[in-house]
């Protein structure tokens, strides 16, 4: 149960109180009984039916989830000193020199030469991901390999400063003399927890054989500040070579160390989704192959993950992100991790040898996919292999010696053309012979209709495909319209992943979409449509899922994020509602016979959640005025007279923010009904969710 303040609980029943006076007065009786026949159960609704979708774009990965501070720890980026600072009172005292060995490190070659003469100030800042979110009382761990060179060792004084110059957490590392490095492996400030960054394969990096050593510090920040920046000053008078620095708060997700930050985990798992998808999106594309998503680049020791640019960096000229790269420090293992923990079931999307058909077009030739096709075998391995297998070995060397039991994959993103359908032929034949099981999902293109669509959606049907990604991202007009799309869908034919869809409330990839209740309402209408339709639809997400507000390219969201907050729109709470009111099979909810697909501006659809022995009913009132239909329920005894509605409902134009991030969110209410009958309030421009006890 939410605890809430005195204050809030009397905000919110004076809104409560609000909207039902407001209703009152605005009440359209309708005159023909809704009708819900719960002794006809139909399609079953699948655990995986409402799930998310998660791509690195936005900054949702680096900058977001994945909780590192410094930006470019590593020196990858393809300008090596992005995101640091020089910092020295006279020229000449200390330098940095960038250094390549890629001859000895190929994924991880650069690395920086820090000489320090005098006994004057010299360091080096990072800015971190639009600043760092630093909390007060919170621990910070800073990790670096180091390989000192000459001179006396050098200590590095680390201090987080806000924009004003003000330090709010120092700490002194001093790394090890050359010539102790043989005897001693890691240096540490204080006791603690490593610093080190996430979960890694047992063996140490490829990247740092001796004499490189691991130095680890931790410190407590005596401040709150969203835009601090990490100074290191280097005292003493030697030189040394360092590479991935990297600084952690040390809550995390399940306290990880290296892991994702717990406020956005916690608002994905608070919405109990069915499955993940990931890494997107047309990042598995790349804007060409080289730039591709590679799943084996992202697993083992975080140091080894081989950093690329991001596509989203350069995709749109009105959203340019030159310092959005790929870390790999969230990869392939961490996302298999964290469908576990929040009891998602996990569904990998691979590239299947075709570059984005927006950008480059740039496909492998048909005879060439045997690596592309063994990376799809090999992450089967990966996930499901016995840890005597190798991709399960490493699996186990990772830490999860356990299967993460995958069971379906994706084979390409928003592919189109013969071209796609040719390499899914290649990928599901070698794919089935050997995992029968796996179910494949398949694209039929970026839009919901043309020909492009109706050429996949025709090919892959006559192929007996097992799963179609559908991709909508259309005005909310559409929505409504489109709640019978499933209805005659062929019911024998391959099921229905709606992969990615959100209502745009100005038109796709416009940075002006806002995420207002308006199109919040309508997908909630739609997925009316979605869930009537189980038996079709088996999975359904809304994207993208994250975007950092000072560092986004693409909106709608549905979470947006800065360095210390975070908050749900509007379609989050709709998708909120829906998957917390799952229900296990769906009944039918009718007037005149026929189901509501929008007459009288009224949605909906019913359930029966069979485990809690609980009829729910979503109705959807999109009209202006407030509805109060009535609701005859057949087919079940009796039931318990108090109801549990929870209702959303705004203005069209209204959204949810940082400052007011449950601006909008659902309202509970409890109806108390006679006999088998009810009349719930739908305030104007509303989305109501009715929970029924049936009793036995
Ligand atoms: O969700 C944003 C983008 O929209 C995805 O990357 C892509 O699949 C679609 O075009």
């Amino acid at each position: 149960m939410a605890i809430i303040s005195k204050h809030q609980y009397v905000k919110r029943n004076r809104r409560i109180s609000l909207f039902l006076l407001a209703a009152l007065l605005l009440i359209k009786t309708n005159a023909q009984p809704l009708v819900v026949e719960a002794g006809k159960p139909g399609a079953a609704i699948r655990p995986t039916m409402w799930g998310i979708f998660f791509e690195d774009i936005n900054m949702a990965a680096d900058g977001g989830l994945y909780a590192e501070l410094i930006k470019n720890r590593s020196f990858e980026f393809n300008m090596p000193l992005m995101g640091w600072k020089e910092h020295t009172t006279v020229p000449g005292d200390g330098t940095v020199l960038v250094l390549n060995r890629s001859a000895e490190s190929p994924d991880n070659p650069r690395f920086i030469r820090v000489t320090h003469t005098t006994g004057n100030p010299y360091g080096l800042s990072n800015e971190g991901f639009r600043g760092m979110g630093i909390k007060k009382d919170e621990g910070y761990h800073f990790s670096v390999w180091a390989r000192p060179r000459s001179g006396i060792p050098l200590t590095l004084h680390l201090e987080l400063q806000t924009p004003e110059g003000k330090v709010i957490g120092e700490t002194r590392l001093q790394l090890p003399s050359a010539n102790a490095m043989a005897e001693s492996t890691t240096t540490s400030a204080i006791a603690g927890p490593s610093a080190g960054p996430a979960a890694s394969a047992g063996d140490p990096p490829a990247a740092f054989p001796s004499p490189w050593q691991h130095a680890t510090a931790s410190f407590t920040a005596s401040a709150t500040e969203p835009h601090a920046q990490l100074y290191i000053w280097f005292e003493g008078q030697g030189s040394v070579d360092l590479d991935m620095l990297s600084l952690f708060p040390q809550h995390t997700w399940k306290q990880r160390p290296g892991g994702l930050r717990a406020d956005l985990v916690q608002l994905l798992a608070d919405l109990h989704p069915g499955f993940i998808r990931f890494p997107g999106g047309c990042i598995v594309e790349g804007r060409d192959l080289a730039g591709r998503y590679q799943w084996k680049k992202t697993v083992g020791r975080v140091e080894d993950r081989k950093l690329i640019i991001n596509r989203w960096n350069t995709e749109f000229a009105h959203r340019l992100t030159p310092d959005y790269f790929q870390s790999f420090g969230l990869g392939f293992y961490e996302y298999f991790q964290l469908a576990e923990d929040i009891g998602a079931q996990p569904l990998p999307i691979l590239n299947c040898g075709m570059a984005c058909q927006f950008n480059t077009a740039e496909v492998v030739p048909t005879g060439d996919l045997d690596p592309y096709i063994q990376d799809a075998l090999d992450l089967i391995e990966f996930a499901n292999g016995g840890t005597d297998t190798k991709w399960g070995a490493l699996r186990a060397a990772m830490g999860h010696p356990e299967p993460f039991h995958l069971k379906m994959m994706g084979v390409g993103n928003e592919q189109w053309g013969p071209q796609y359908v040719e390499r899914y032929l290649a990928f599901s034949k070698a794919i089935k012979s050997r995992y029968p099981d796996i179910r494949l999902v398949n694209s039929t293109g970026p839009d919901p209709n043309g020909d492009r669509f109706d050429f996949l959606n025709d090919t892959l049907r006559s192929l007996h495909a097992d799963i179609l990604d559908e991709h909508y991202y259309r005005n909310p007009e559409w929505f409504l319209q489109n709640v019978g799309r499933y209805d005659h869908y062929d019911r024998n034919g391959p099921k229905i992943f709606a992969g990615e869809y959100a209502a745009q409330s100005d038109h796709t990839v416009s940075p002006a979409n806002r995420n207002t209740w308006q199109c919040a309402m309508a997908e909630a209408a739609f997925m009316t449509g979605l869930e009537r339709n189980a038996d079709v639809v088996q999975m359904a997400s809304y994207a993208p899922l994250f975007a950092h507000v000072d560092g986004w390219q693409w909106t709608p969201d549905l979470i947006w994020f800065d360095n210390l907050g975070s908050y749900g729109t509007p379609d989050y709470y709709v998708q909120k509602l829906y998957s917390t009111n799952k229900g296990s099979v769906v009944v039918p909810l009718l007037r005149d016979g026929s189901p509501l697909e929008g007459k009288d501006s009224l949605y909906g659809s019913a359930c029966i959640d069979s485990a809690a022995h609980e009829l729910i009913i979503k109705l959807v009132n999109t009209s202006g005025q407030a509805q109060q239909p009535a609701i005859d329920l057949a087919g079940i005894r009796r039931i318990d007279p108090q109801v549990h509605c929870k209702t959303l409902t705004a203005n069209l134009e209204e959204v949810n923010s940082l400052d007011s991030p449950t601006h909008i969110h659902p309202l509970e209410t409890i109806m108390i009904c006679k006999g088998k009958k009810l009349a719930p309030t739908l305030p104007m421009h509303s989305f109501c969710v009715i929970r029924i006890k049936i009793v036995q």
